[in-house]
């Protein structure tokens, strides 16, 4: 147990102060210390506030077109999601309705959900493609991504998922579009600078391990870190395999057993708990939150934000329901949407207030931390702090 933490194993100091310079936090103190401003210094006052780092959403598809509340029908009309895809709805739903819009649609449909995450004290998103399914459009699917960052005061990642389903133009070949994948979607994503990761949907109703790995060794070679998403729906090993291949994250693991646990243990791999996915689709099979801790897997908790399996946009309610459906506590759920989600980022530059860190911030009008987890639909954000420059709005 850590000397300087309180019993519920926070890190809470308080009367304290950060001085910020160059976004970064350049130290941290008690009051009793506190150096002297110079007067007409700016200054952020946060009295009787809680601060917490920035929270990052390390898991989202927010760019996409198109409504599939008809087969959230369905589904409660008992049709299940597996069948739903292979009638062609389900992701393949959604990449019609996004190949057929244009940037600027696709950029003003991002632009609520995007300030719906930042009203909730989140400062750092990912941005999965895998809507598009072609060249051009994954590559349309990133640069709107990328450049909601001039709409939203949101630092923001992309992930190329051109693997999550098999498009029609290839439905006689998983691996000619595997080949596709590896020699013209990859190279094209990393040389226009539009992509940070690769990920794959390693699963029977999308892709086999052997695949993921031909798209991870490809991503590697372009110099993109690699995650997955892996045991979501049945145990194929892809999250263990993808751990022995570097990945930051493996995504989902609702069937993921204990040789795979291990496997993120020795590679240090983050597990990515997307609780939004497992409540709406009424999923019964817990991810094996015992395990994960009993082998120090660091957790992270993301909103999976899309409009098939998890449309919310919020990551306090997802804090909630990772104590409230998988019974993390309140700290597991708040180190979920910060340090372990940087983590799965491959970030070590976010997700704690320390010395040198950029200065990403949410400041809360709570008492308690356990307040971020507890209550949903009242945000008591109070406003965020984002490379030291304090936003009120989104
Ligand atoms: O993370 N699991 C695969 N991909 C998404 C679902 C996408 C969809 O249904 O549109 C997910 O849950
Ligand atoms: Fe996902």
């Amino acid at each position: 147990m850590d000397p300087d933490a309180d019993e519920q194993g926070y890190q809470v100091v308080t009367d304290s102060w950060l001085h910020i310079a160059d976004g970064k936090v350049q130290q941290i103190g008690t009051s009793e210390y506190a150096p002297k401003v110079k007067p007409g210094t700016p200054c952020i006052d946060a009295e009787g506030k809680l601060v917490t780092p920035g929270l990052i959403d390390a898991h989202t598809h927010l760019v996409f077109a198109g409504c599939r509340a008809n087969e959230f029908e369905q589904r409660l009309n008992g049709v299940p999601y597996t069948e739903i895809a292979k009638q062609g709805g389900g992701i393949l739903a959604s990449v019609t309705a996004t190949r057929n819009a244009t940037e600027a649609e696709l950029t003003a449909l991002a632009i609520p959900r995007a300030k719906a995450l930042a009203r909730d004290g989140v400062t750092s998103i990912e941005i999965k493609s895998g809507y598009g399914l072609t060249l051009n459009d994954e590559l349309k699917m990133l640069r709107v991504a990328k450049a909601l960052q001039q709409h939203v005061h949101l630092h923001i990642t992309t992930t190329l998922l051109a693997a999550h389903a098999l498009p029609p133009e290839f439905a006689h070949s998983a691996e000619e579009y595997i080949e596709h994948i590896c020699d013209e979607i990859i190279p094209a994503a990393a040389n226009e600078n539009l992509v940070d990761a690769v990920d794959v949907f390693c699963e029977k109703i999308a892709f086999s391990p052997a695949q993921m790995e031909k798209v991870f060794r490809t991503a590697h070679a372009h110099g993109l870190m690699v995650k997955g998403h892996t045991e979501q729906l049945s145990n194929l090993g892809g999250s263990a395999l993808a751990a022995e291949l570097g990945a930051t994250s493996v995504d989902h693991l609702e069937y993921l057993d204990e040789a795979g646990v291990q496997a993120l243990a020795t590679h240090g791999t983050v597990a990515t708990l997307l609780p939004g996915a497992f409540f709406f689709l009424r999923e019964t099979q817990q991810p094996p939150i015992d395990l994960l801790r009993q082998y120090q897997v660091p957790m992270a908790i993301a909103s999976d934000f899309n409009p098939g399996t998890s449309p919310y946009a919020s990551l306090t309610l997802m804090m909630n329901m990772a104590c409230t459906q998988f019974r993390l506590t309140p700290r597991e759920a708040l180190q979920g949407v910060t340090c372990h989600a940087a983590k799965a980022l491959g970030q070590t530059h976010t997700g704690y207030i320390a010395k040198g860190m950029q200065a990403d911030l949410a400041v809360w009008q709570a008492t308690s931390p356990a307040q971020l987890s507890y209550q949903v639909g009242t945000s008591p954000l109070a406003f965020r702090v984002i490379k030291g420059v304090q936003h009120h709005g989104e």
